[in-house]
This record gives structure tokens, C-alpha cells and sequence, in this order.
């Protein structure tokens, strides 16, 4: 009995590979959704071959282990082929050569450089590869070059906004205005910028500040702002002369990640003045929740690993499968068509809670 529900099984495998072995064009079916949150409807097997831009930045490794999580429970008939493109553009070009050439059923593109996109992608058409690009957001004017292009992200102004507010809303409950060190009224900042250039580094950057002085806050730069891209060890290193060239005039320190906001918060504890300057991140990294709960950072903005890994293998599967991009899924196009962009939110000492995993 055993062994007559094996061949059934094996034959219906081997009818629904030959079912989509001519290119997919038999596929369209497959985009009726079938209520589940799984991708498609179609469960031919796919490689979906994958870059981060590196192994080594705290975020990016979250994504990367949500994606090989999410791929462990699926049916087992999706398979990832996983590169550390090591900050380096062109050796991500030849990763993205070497999986066109091993016959990869979709590309999921985490770009070194967001400029690279359009060389890219034209080796993924080339191929007729259909490609989802995520966490560095390609120019629109690119993707709307090809069909099969699409981006996973966020609106990065939003976290932006949404450290502003972290910042306001504590201002706001410190009633006798202990953040204000020399009683000036002013907020004497410092800005540490991710990655210049990367669309979040400069959104987070423009508003931030924006929206605390909407607010009607006035804020002073104590030094122009400087990149640590994104690394905690070259932000311990900018904290630490930061702090030896301005030391107790330091009220805020503006951090484009948590990554950096760690390095930030070692620097102060290194000078014993953790939790007395104000500190604020972005993704909400485990890692600072500690911080968050201690007082030595303010707050973070959740930058959403898993739903952000979950949109990226549920589109790249769906367009390997040869189906709509958002068949059987709840994700949704922003007005472009092209982009699925998954929502931040502050993290505070309120919420924090929330968020610990
Ligand atoms: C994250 C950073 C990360 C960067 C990598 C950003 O969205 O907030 O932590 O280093 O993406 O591209
Ligand atoms: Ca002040």
C-alpha cells in the first residue's frame, strides 16, 4: 500500500515538471490563489538564486537567515542559492553571471551599489530571468525597463520620520528638560550616516532632523555629519573622537542604524556617560533592545526583517513559477507597480516590549 502511494506520488511529481518544462507559458493557472499565504499555485521546483552585499552587516545577516527560515518550511521544492557579494560590485556581477549560467529560475538581488542596478538587471533579461531587488532600492526608471523587475523594501523616508518622533516624543515627557546639558533650549546633535548614497542612509539623514524641527525644536550640528556605513566598530571609532573633540555638548547623536547606535553606546559607556546623551537607531536589532530598556538609547524604528524576507522569496518563487508576482500572497504594489514596501515603526521605551524576539 505503502509503495503504490510512492508511485502515485513520484508520478504526479514527474507529470507536474514536464507540466512546466516548456518555459512556463502553461503556468498562468497557477496565479489562482488557493487562500494560503504560500506563493503561487504552482509548486514546480525552483532555485532562486540569491546576494546580500555582505555577510558581515547586522541587519542584512537578519534578512538572510529569515529568507533560509522561511525556504526550510516551505514544501521543500524551493531551493536558494546564497552568495556574499563582499561589498564588492563586481564580484556580485559575477555571482549574478555564474547562477544566469547554472540556469537560476529568478534572481533575489541585494545590490552592493544601488547605481549597479541597471547593469544588472540587464544581464537578468538578457537571460529572460525574472529579478526582485531588495533593501537597496534601484532607480524606478530602470525597473520600468523591464517586465520582470521588482524591489522589496520600504519607504525609507518613513523611518526617518519615524526616529524624528522617537526623538520628539521623548523631549516632550522630560518635563524639567534634562536633555537640554547647557540650557541653551537648543539640541546640540551629532548625525552618523550609513552608506552615502544608499536611498535609506540619505532619507534617514534628510528626515530625522526634519521632523524634529517641524516639531519646533532648533537644532544645532556640533561637527558636519560623517559616515561609519553602516559598521559598529568604525562608529565606536567616530564616536570615540567625536566625543574627545565635544564631550559634554553632545545632546543627540543621530544614528542611520542600530548597527552604528551599538558602536555609539560603547564609545559613552567607554567615557561613563552612557544614558547621558541621547542616542536613537534604526531597525530594531535584538541587540539593542538591552539599550532601550537601560535608557542608554532612546529608541530604534523596526526595519522588518521577516516580512521584508517573506515578500522577497514569496515574489521571486512566484515569478520562477512563471505567475503573477503576487499570486496566492497579501502583499501589495505601491502606485508604481513595481515595489512591495513593508511599513516601519518607533520603538520605544513604551513598546519596546513588542518587539523583543
Ligand atoms: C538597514 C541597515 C543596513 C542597510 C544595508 C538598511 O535598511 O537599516 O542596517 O546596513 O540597510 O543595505
Ligand atoms: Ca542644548
Amino acid at each position: 500500500m505503502k509503495k503504490l502511494l510512492a508511485l502515485v506520488l513520484a508520478g504526479m511529481m514527474a507529470f507536474s515538471l514536464t507540466a512546466c518544462g516548456d518555459g512556463g507559458s502553461s503556468s498562468s493557472e497557477g496565479s489562482a490563489s488557493d487562500g494560503s499565504s504560500a506563493a503561487g499555485g504552482e509548486d514546480k521546483a525552483v532555485t532562486i538564486g540569491v546576494t546580500i552585499y555582505k555577510y558581515d552587516d547586522n541587519f542584512m545577516s537578519y534578512v538572510r537567515n529569515d529568507m533560509d527560515k522561511i525556504v526550510a518550511e516551505m514544501d521543500g521544492k524551493v531551493t536558494l542559492s546564497m552568495n556574499d557579494s563582499q561589498n564588492n560590485q563586481s564580484t556580485q556581477n559575477d555571482q549574478v553571471d555564474t547562477m544566469i549560467g547554472s540556469n537560476v529560475d529568478a534572481l533575489a538581488i541585494n545590490l552592493v551599489d544601488p547605481q549597479a542596478a541597471a547593469v544588472v538587471q540587464k544581464k537578468a533579461q538578457d537571460a529572460e530571468i525574472p529579478i526582485v531587488f531588495f533593501n537597496k532600492e534601484p532607480d524606478l526608471a530602470t525597473m520600468q525597463e523591464y517586465d520582470k523587475s521588482f524591489y522589496v523594501g520600504t519607504t525609507s523616508s518613513e523611518s526617518g520620520v519615524e526616529q524624528g518622533n522617537v526623538v520628539v516624543d521623548y523631549l516632550k515627557a522630560d518635563a524639567d528638560k534634562k536633555w537640554d546639558k547647557n540650557g541653551d533650549g537648543k539640541i546640540q546633535y551629532l548625525m552618523m550616516k550609513g552608506e552615502p548614497g544608499h536611498p535609506d542612509a540619505e532619507a534617514r539623514t534628510e528626515y530625522s532632523v526634519k521632523t524634529i524641527k517641524d516639531a519646533g525644536y532648533e537644532m544645532e550640528l556640533l561637527a558636519p555629519e560623517d559616515t561609519a556605513m553602516w559598521d559598529t566598530a568604525k562608529a565606536k571609532e567616530l564616536m570615540d573622537n567625536w566625543y574627545a573633540q565635544y564631550g559634554d555638548k553632545i545632546e543627540l547623536v543621530l544614528c542611520n542604524n542600530d548597527g552604528m547606535a551599538l558602536g555609539v553606546v560603547s564609545s559613552l559607556t567607554a567615557n561613563k556617560v552612557n544614558g547621558k546623551v541621547m542616542v536613537a537607531g534604526v531597525d530594531a536589532l535584538p541587540e539593542v533592545m538591552d539599550y532601550i530598556e537601560s535608557g542608554d538609547m532612546i529608541g530604534t524604528v523596526l526595519n522588518d526583517d521577516q516580512n521584508q524576507a517573506q515578500a522577497v522569496i514569496d515574489l521571486a518563487v512566484n515569478l520562477a513559477r512563471g505567475n503573477d508576482p503576487l499570486a496566492g500572497t497579501s502583499w501589495k504594489f505601491d502606485e508604481t507597480g513595481k515595489s512591495v514596501r513593508v511599513p516601519y515603526k518607533a520603538v520605544t521605551k513604551e513598546n519596546y516590549k513588542e518587539f523583543v524576539k
